[in-house]
């Protein structure tokens, strides 16, 4: 059985595009190596990450996560067993949707092709849908909401 985990999270003000980046180095290699899928979310200082692996490996990195200090108010959505993977050919993705990265065409483009995404892709278990719920959720927000 596999193990799914998401929470969602929000950056402290000194974030830089450069620290994401960090972050998302330090995921490659660590979940590459243990066998750790998902999909990492960074929008409007937010994080929303959905993990899958063995269950103990998805806790102790998920102990981990929660004492970082790059974020903070970190909240688990949602967790539990699920009989397949839905992240398994993702790595561990990142979108660099930081508005201020993107010409608004780009932007606009992006945010229709995750909620497409969003609805192609298989959701097997109540974690995966929340992970997708809180998603277009927070693209779909209006501006200074
Ligand atoms: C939003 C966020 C997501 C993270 N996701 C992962 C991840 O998926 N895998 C990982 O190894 N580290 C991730 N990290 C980094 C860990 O918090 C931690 O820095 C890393 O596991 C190295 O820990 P260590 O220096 O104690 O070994 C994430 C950090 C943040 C802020």
């Amino acid at each position: 059985m596999i193990h799914t985990l998401t929470y969602e999270s929000t950056a402290i003000k000194e974030l830089t595009n450069a620290d994401v980046e960090t972050i998302l180095e330090t995921a490659k290699i660590f979940n590459g190596q243990n066998n750790i899928t998902g999909c990492l979310i960074f929008y409007k200082r937010r994080f929303i990450q959905i993990l899958e692996g063995d269950k103990e490996e998805v806790r102790t990195l998920f102990e981990k996560v929660k004492k970082d200090k790059r974020h903070k108010k970190v909240y688990l959505l949602s967790e539990g067993p699920t009989d397949q993977r839905n992240f398994q050919s993702w790595g561990m993705v990142y979108y660099p949707i930081d508005e201020n990265d993107l010409n608004k065409n780009e932007y606009e483009q992006f945010k229709r092709n995750l909620l497409l995404l969003a609805d192609l892709t298989s959701h097997s278990n109540q974690t995966a849908i929340l992970f997708w719920k809180r998603m277009k959720l927070l693209i779909t927000d209006p501006p200074n909401a």
